[in-house]
């Protein structure tokens, strides 16, 4: 018998970076990982993580990537295979499981290298072992709001990933923003500047930012800008969108440069990119909305009525780079 979830990932415009000190326990295998400042993101349903798990008779859990037609392979490193499994075993508590376990997984997009391949796995294991846990073990029902907030013990983003096609995450709370229809169905584009594997987790990046003297308000800026950014989707302006997101990312990075010791992620071809981002907003007063995560590829979020400008981006910059886009 397997128990199988898929999971999208998703694209943050304003970054969850930094973990209250309580989440920071060194040796805590599932951390609570409790963010200090408020996160909100698009998900990305075309870019998904499988999990399939059945039962084992080897006496401990495992893990082997799963191979799938169109899904990349990927080595999961020793950090990543432990995180994953002490989840797993974190997951087996919460839901009373016993027994031992195969888990498959695997990305329709290349994994470690900016584009959240950790929201999609945690989600998409959350809800694969909860999904056993309810048929083998008779658990009972835990709302989606529930299975986000566990999720975020094995991987804070992951808990956006339950929600769509926005979602809010902050403190204890992660929940839907609806906003109107043509800010709703968007076209994502993710330029893939580099798939070599990423030199700073994520998780080194949480715990280094605090020591960046910008770290200061970092809190205030998020919560200023989550408030500017709804109010712009909600009231369709897409420029004020545009320069908010952009803002947003920049001072992200600019703590991981900031940061003791520091260190980034950008690589000539991501301002490559964002050149081309920033020429088209000067030149045609349009554009995309742009962003980056801890990783050197840069995202582009644009309209459906955006097709034009979109097509024209792709042409472009396919010529020199992989591109991933949901259409
Ligand atoms: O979920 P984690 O611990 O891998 O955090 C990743 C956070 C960023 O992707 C850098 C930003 C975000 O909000 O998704």
């Amino acid at each position: 018998m397997t128990w199988s979830a898929n999971a999208p990932s998703n694209i943050a415009l304003i970054k969850y970076m930094g973990k209250k000190k309580t989440s920071l326990h060194e040796g805590q295998t599932t951390p609570a990982n409790e963010a200090t400042n408020p996160s909100f993101s698009y998900t990305l349903p075309h870019l998904i993580t499988r999990v399939e798990i059945s039962e084992s008779m080897s006496g401990e859990d495992t893990w082997q990537l799963l191979e799938q037609k169109d899904f990349y392979h990927f080595e999961m490193s020793q950090t990543g295979l432990t995180k994953f499994l002490n989840y797993f075993a974190f997951l087996k508590t919460k839901f009373g499981m016993k027994g031992y376990y195969q888990i498959h997984s695997g990305n329709n997009f290349p994994a470690d290298c900016g584009i959240a391949s950790s929201a999609s796995s945690f989600a998409a294991l959350t809800l694969a072992t909860y999904k056993l846990a309810r048929e083998k073990f008779q658990i009972n029902e835990w709302t989606m709001e529930q299975l986000a907030l566990i999720s975020r013990r094995g991987s804070g983003s992951s808990c956006r990933s339950f929600f769509g096609p926005w979602c809010l995450w902050d403190d204890s709370v992660v929940r839907q923003v609806n906003l109107p229809v043509e800010i709703s169905e968007l076209l994502h584009m993710v330029v893939l500047s580099s798939a070599t594997k990423k030199k700073v987790s994520s998780s080194e990046a949480h715990k280094r930012v605090s020591t960046s003297l910008l770290f200061d308000g970092r809190e205030e800026r998020t919560r200023l800008r989550l408030q500017a950014l709804q109010l712009a989707l909600a009231e369709k302006k897409w420029n004020v969108a545009f320069e908010v997101s952009w803002a947003e990312f920049w001072d992200m990075h600019a703590l991981f440069e900031t940061s003791h010791p520091s260190f980034g992620y950008f690589e000539a071809s991501s301002f490559e990119v964002l050149d081309l981002a920033r020429t088209l907003w000067s030149e045609k007063n349009d554009g995309p909305i742009v962003t980056m995560d801890a990783g050197p590829n840069v995202h582009l979020l644009f309209r459906k009525d955006q097709k034009e400008i979109f097509s024209f981006v792709r042409e472009k910059l396919s010529k020199r780079f992989k591109i991933i886009s949901s259409i």
